[in-house]
């Protein structure tokens, strides 16, 4: 497919991590807000996703993660929805479980590797043993010959994050990425809940524009949207590919890593689900025969 007539589109970075080692911490300096200080117990409790203005006026899109289910999901039906994984890895904890899962992910998904160390400005940072261990992990680190940039950083001080975010707008810029803007709409489900104003799910679109009174299919569930809200709870015209965006008026709560496809009218949305439901039915019920 040659893509190189579209229009670009904001590239989505994925902050990923072992639990703890400032993935909220670092994203919060990229935004310049205090979320990490805000979540209840330090814990991200969702998908935090958001368009950050770089100071080079290049939007780009940061997706935050908790945990990595939504992820697997996504992935395991061929979807990458990220162009960029920044690898988050405290240098007084060095590698950890999440940590490999975490480039498990990256690797599968053949994206680009960023690895920030960070709480350098901890006394038991170990730089050295980080390096180490990533290098026996696979990571072909800039250190040893490789090509994955390791960036040494503080998210408390925000000693070193000029570099990871120069780091970012490079590697973003070599990618280039684009997407047609017309034509039905595609995305994701990254995160859904019910909330006071209703049943909302934040979408990554990923290529056409979505705006309010569009009709939506996620697996089992339909929606005509009502409302599309960026992270700041603003209001919006529309959502172009790379952005995420809430989305308010489903039917029914639909799963965080189903896939959104744009449906022309009501009819046709009601259709596509009720086929969807009718072909899970029969799998269950030959998953019962065998
Ligand atoms: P989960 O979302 O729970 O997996 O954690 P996280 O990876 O998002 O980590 P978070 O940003 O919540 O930071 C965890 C703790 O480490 C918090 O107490 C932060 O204040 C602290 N922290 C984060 N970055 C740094 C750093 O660079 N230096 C120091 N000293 N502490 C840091
Ligand atoms: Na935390
Ligand atoms: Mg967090």
């Amino acid at each position: 497919e040659d893509v190189s007539s579209l229009p670009g589109r904001p590239p989505v970075v994925t902050i990923m991590g072992h639990v703890d080692h400032g993935k909220t911490t670092l994203l919060d300096w990229l935004r310049k807000s205090s979320i990490a200080a805000q979540e209840h117990g330090g814990i991200t409790q969702h998908i935090g996703a958001f368009v950050v203005k770089m100071s080079s006026g290049k939007a780009i899109t940061f997706l935050d993660t908790p945990g990595h289910a939504a992820f697997l999901s996504m992935r395991q039906r061929g979807a990458n929805v990220t162009d960029i994984v920044v690898l988050v890895v405290a240098a007084d904890d060095s590698v950890m479980p999440q940590t490999i899962e975490a480039l498990k992910h990256a690797t599968a998904a053949k994206v680009p590797l960023i690895v920030a160390i960070n709480k350098i400005d901890k006394e038991d940072a170990r730089v050295d043993q980080v390096k180490a261990d990533l290098s026996r992990h696979g990571v072909e680190i800039e250190d040893f010959g490789g090509d994955v940039q390791v960036v040494c950083v503080s998210g408390k001080t925000g000693l070193g994050m000029d570099d990871l975010e120069e780091n970012i707008l490079t590697l973003s810029e070599i990618l280039d990425v684009r997407a047609e803007t017309d034509g039905m709409a595609e995305g994701w489900i990254l995160e859904s809940s019910v909330k006071q104003n209703g049943k909302a799910a934040t979408v990554l679109v990923k290529r056409g524009t979505l705006r309010p009174g569009d009709f939506i299919t996620a697996g089992k569930t339909w929606a005509r949207i009502r409302a599309l809200r960026n992270e700041a709870g603003v209001e919006l015209s529309e959502a172009p590919p790379g952005t995420p965006v809430e989305i308010l008026g489903w039917r029914e709560l639909p799963d965080a890593g189903e896939q959104v496809l744009q449906s022309p009218d009501e009819a046709k949305a009601k259709t596509a689900v009720e086929y969807r439901l009718e072909m899970a039915e029969r799998e269950e019920s030959s998953v019962q025969l065998a």
